[in-house]
């Protein structure tokens, strides 16, 4: 039933569609995920990566579109975490004799996880190895985005096995970069960068450069459409992502209980607004992080607001801020701010956290008390004219 798709002379696209997968680690996939995995069809049969025990039918199925997977003697994992190594176990329990490929800091990790059995073979940035006609490269390409990481290349082929970078979360019918909408997948593009590569923006701006050097047909990534047309735009614009070079644009995310904080998060927003900065405003309870946070990745400025509640923010709130803390965009204004009935823990909170994710603070947290009449409203907003653009 699963068949593979023929992406270049022996090179087999054998990867699973997750259509309705929606989450993965705080990321929304309103379009699900695919992952892919490749089959070279050389003297010696090898798998470059697998996909996630959830669906590793598929992948066998593909693969035994092509040949037995009994005959794979060599499997690259360009990377282990487990949508790209969740299916390493059955692959090898039916291809007992193959020996897995990795980079030495994957050889650590991948040891805890497949146990005494399996034969890995560590490589590193220049090793070779022949499977017959061709003979594939490695570039450790670490933190892009676990230590892990590395890429492999096919000179014979011209074809990058790229991993984690270059991807999109999507699943389609289609294999390439042509056969999309091109808004729609550097959409994807953008949206996975800021949630996965962004904070290791510097480490991604080298392995790019590695690229470069490299002739390319195909830069086939571990997710969604396989570039192929659009190589050159997708290097440039990765160069300049990962610049992380802000707009002259801002985001406001709250959370709100009784409506104050929302009251705050307008006057900020039509602050910023009356100051010609773009910006968009999201209520944390309605809003996806993950689409917000591609939103962070251009803006200056992000302001986050709650009220207090417990003597911390709200939940939504947290999350978000959790999140915030774990990407930690660079160069990036921060406002904290909140209304509050007894306590402001909430407002420092949200501050300090910012601090800690590494945005340079506007001030002191803007805050309210009740901020239940149209005169606060206004008080807000003419504060934050005065204060809130200190925009440069
Ligand atoms: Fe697609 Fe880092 O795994």
């Amino acid at each position: 039933m699963f068949k593979a798709h023929e992406i270049k002379p022996g090179i087999w696209w054998v990867g699973a569609l997750e259509w309705n997968e929606r989450r993965i680690h705080g990321f929304t996939m309103p379009n699900g995920s695919t992952n892919n995995a490749y089959l070279i069809m050389d003297e010696h049969v090898t798998l470059v990566d697998t996909c996630s025990h959830e669906h590793c039918a598929q992948l066998i199925g593909r693969i035994s579109d092509v040949v037995d997977p009994a005959r794979i003697e060599y499997i690259i994992s360009n990377h282990s975490e487990k949508d790209h190594a969740g299916s390493l176990r059955e692959v090898l329990a039916l291809a007992p004799q193959a020996k897995v490929v990795t980079s030495t800091k994957g050889e650590a990790i991948l040891r805890t996880y497949l146990g005494k059995e399996p034969e890995l073979i560590p490589v590193k940035t220049g090793d070779g190895l022949s499977i017959g006609a061709r003979t594939l490269t490695f570039v450790a390409t670490p933190m892009v985005h676990w230590p892990d990481n590395m890429v492999t290349y096919s000179p014979a082929d011209k074809v990058l096995f790229s991993n984690d970078a270059f991807g999109q979360f999507w699943a389609t019918s289609e294999r390439f970069d042509d056969e999309v909408d091109e808004g729609a997948l550097f959409a994807a593009a953008k949206k996975y960068f800021a949630n996965i590569v962004m904070p290791f923006a510097k480490q991604t701006a080298k392995a790019v450069a590695a690229v470069r050097e490299l002739e390319l047909d195909l830069i086939a990534p571990s997710h969604g459409l396989i570039w192929r047309s659009k190589i050159a735009q997708i290097l440039d614009t990765y160069e300049q992502w990962c610049r992380l070079e802000p707009a002259n644009s801002a985001v406001v995310a709250f959370a709100t209980m009784y409506g104050s904080t929302r009251r705050m998060a307008d006057a900020i927003t039509e602050a910023f607004m009356a100051a010609g900065i773009s910006v968009r405003q999201h209520d944390l309870a309605v809003s996806d992080i993950s689409d917000i946070m591609t939103e962070v990745m251009d803006a200056k400025y992000v302001a986050v607001g709650s009220p207090a509640h417990n003597m911390t923010v709200l939940p939504e709130a947290g999350a978000f801020l959790t999140y915030l803390k774990g990407l930690a965009p660079k160069g990036r204004r921060g406002i904290a701010f909140g209304s509050f009935g007894w306590s402001d823990a909430a407002q420092k909170e949200i501050a300090n956290t910012m601090e800690q994710a590494g945005f340079q603070m506007e001030g002191e947290p803007f805050t309210v008390a009740w901020n239940d009449s149209p005169e606060d409203a206004q008080r807000l907003f003419e504060m934050c004219k005065r204060d809130v653009p200190n925009c440069t």
